[in-house]
């Protein structure tokens, strides 16, 4: 969704707020701006189109040393040059940028109107601009802090006056917004990655917390002016992890990635010795976990997908009742919290406002939220109880990969501990330690595959609808395997229980509608087989994943592709790969773009 990026400094502010907005494209968007002070003015530069056709308007005379620039993704008002941030007041002094929505503006704006303030745009941001222009009294902070008194809403903000050179202010309410604090610089963004070129010193802002940067410092303080003491945190990985490193893109990259990421989450979190898992952040005593009597687990997407897989594992292993909700369904939904329920909030960004507000009503009631997140530092991360980070990296391609194999992992190490607790012997959970600590290893074998699963998206990827069928398991990874292919690639398709096909979706085949089967060696493959044959005798044509050497399967489909064998509960592991590449190589052979695929965001912020 929308990003932020600004800087103060000895360097021109124009190359780094480009760079930095080009950093942040990964988020999606539609239109982006820079507003860069200037000799006693704020220039502005603003369009459509992405960040090199802004690039392309911005004249050398943008020579300033702090500016500010913005990434939108279109809410109020549609995709046009003039509600593309940075806005300004009538004076052209004031320049500001805005990431969330303000709920009150229609009636600010008609307040303001009636004052005789002009409006520019159709947004909800232009508001913001007006009402500092309003409350300036030479004290920018102190306009931005009056200014927010009088807005209902969420917000991450940064702003500038040209008669305070070298100045940013920036404000946080539920978007995020962290400040880099550089060598005689000072960076200030909606996320990490638009600054880690320059610093990788930061401090992340909470709700509530105004910010205050020139070159040579900052100070923070809370919306009463008080002010307040806050950490710096280093961050931990490198800007060659956010580059393509050879790949054609992020996606390419993040699925052949996996291998490793899967790894890196594992570490650690296994204890071979004691055959159980390791997870210290949970912040949970033996006891407290022994008390544990239902765990639901909360999300949206993709991570909703693993939560599902995560539930089945923990229930099925641990013998604990556990379930997986859609957050933005839980967030108005008057659910029962009781005492001994565990709540586990899902999100690769930690930003994810439907989950974030389904946890923070949870809070409200009493319960304890854990959360299992990939970017460290994320509000999700710092507002649950505990919880356990993914540590796959930085995921740039919108469509989620490697953020759902480590997710997986954690839940896989989780319910192992939790099982162990409870009914499974030494012996069982040595086999089972041993059999994921293999799961990268056959990642990789199942990567080797790339150039059939290509062949096979070329010959398929003008169909018009697809169905994604799998059971137990294999069930929430087809439902991940329609998700990807959505998203990227913009073909329909639909993922079921290969059960459930009988009870509405089988009137959907014929000739040219493709079904892909999810058909591992395991105690549901006979009913699969079973429902490949309702399939087939419909003439529906078949592409099935399967294990090697499985001639039944492959007799029945038109087109196989084998995995290697291991235990059954770790083919989510193996089955999701090949189906993240058929969706990849589908979106290439349309021309789509892979990483940044229309109308999505990458963290939404918003409802
Ligand atoms: C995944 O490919 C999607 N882009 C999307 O469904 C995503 O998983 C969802 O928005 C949740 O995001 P989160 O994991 O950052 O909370």
């Amino acid at each position: 969704m929308c990003g932020i990026v600004g800087y103060c400094g000895p360097k021109n502010a124009t190359g780094i707020l480009l760079d930095g907005l080009k950093r942040l494209e990964y988020r999606g968007y539609d239109s982006a701006g820079i507003a860069v002070q200037n000799a006693g003015r704020v220039d502005v530069a603003k369009r459509t189109g992405k960040i090199q056709d802004l690039r392309s308007v911005v004249p050398p005379s943008f020579a300033g040393n702090c500016g500010i620039g913005h990434t939108r993704w279109a809410t109020h008002g549609g995709v046009t040059d003039a509600n593309a941030h940075p806005h300004s007041d009538a004076s052209g002094k004031i320049a500001v940028v805005h990431n969330g929505i303000i709920e009150n503006y229609v009636q600010l704006k008609a307040r303001l109107s009636s004052e005789g303030f002009v409006f520019a745009s159709e947004t909800d941001s232009e508001v913001l601009a007006h009402l500092i222009a309003y409350h300036y009294d030479g004290d920018l902070e102190k306009a931005v802090r009056a200014t927010l008194a009088q807005v209902k809403g969420t917000y991450g903000i940064a702003a500038m006056h040209a008669d305070e050179v070298g100045r940013i202010v920036g404000a946080r309410n539920g978007s995020p917004l962290v400040v880099g604090v550089g060598d005689g610089e000072m960076l200030l963004a909606s996320d990490v990655t638009a600054m880690i070129a320059h610093t990788k010193q930061v401090v992340y802002m909470e709700d509530g917390e105004i910010v205050t940067m020139t070159r040579d410092g900052f100070s923070i303080t809370d919306l009463k002016d008080r002010k307040l003491d806050k950490k710096v945190d280093s961050v931990t990985w490198d800007l060659d992890e956010i580059e393509k490193e050879g790949f054609a893109c992020f996606m390419e990259k993040e699925i052949f990635e996996q291998p490793e990421t899967i790894a890196r989450t594992l570490s650690g979190r296994l204890d071979p010795e004691y055959a159980t898992g390791k997870l210290g952040g949970l912040n949970m005593t033996s006891r407290e976990l022994l008390g544990v009597r239902r765990i639901k687990i909360v999300a949206a997407g993709t991570s909703w997908h693993a939560g599902l897989v995560g539930a089945y594992l923990i229930e099925s292993l641990a013998r604990i009742p556990a379930s997986a909700e859609l957050s933005s369904e839980l967030r108005y939904r008057n659910s029962v919290v009781e005492q001994d329920t565990l709540y586990f909030a899902v999100t690769q960004s930690g930003e994810t406002a439907d989950t974030l507000y389904a946890m923070r009503e949870l809070k409200r009631k009493g319960a304890r939220v854990l959360g299992i997140c990939n970017v460290v530092g994320s509000t999700i991360a710092r507002e649950s109880d505990g919880g356990v980070y993914t540590h796959a990296g930085p995921e740039i391609a919108v469509a989620s990969t490697k953020a759902f194999t480590s997710q997986l992992a954690v839940f896989y190490s989780f319910a192992l501990l939790m099982a162990r607790m409870r009914d499974m012997s030494v012996s069982a959970g040595a086999r089972y330690v041993k059999g994921l600590q293999a799961v990268p290893e056959l990642v990789r074998g199942v990567l080797k595959q790339r150039d059939l699963i290509q062949t096979i998206a070329k010959k398929y990827s003008r169909a018009r609808d697809f169905l994604f069928l799998g059971r137990g398991l294999e069930y929430p990874v087809a439902l991940e395997g329609a998700l990807k292919l959505k998203e990227i690639s913009y073909i329909h398709a639909e993922g079921y229980s290969a059960g459930e096909i009988k009870h509405g979706p089988i009137a959907l085949i014929n000739e040219e509608t493709p079904s892909i089967f999810l058909v591992p060696d395991d105690s549901l493959r006979e009913k699969v087989i079973s429902n490949m044959k309702e399939i087939k005798a419909r003439r529906g044509p078949i592409i099935a994943f399967c294990c090697e050497g499985d001639d039944e399967v492959a007799a029945i489909a038109d087109d196989t592709v084998t995995l290697p064998k291991t235990d059954e509960l770790f083919y989510p592991f193996l089955m999701v790969v090949p189906l993240q590449l058929f969706a990849y190589f589908c979106a290439l052979e349309l021309g789509r773009d892979v990483d940044q695929p229309r109308n999505l965001a990458k963290s939404v912020t918003v409802e």
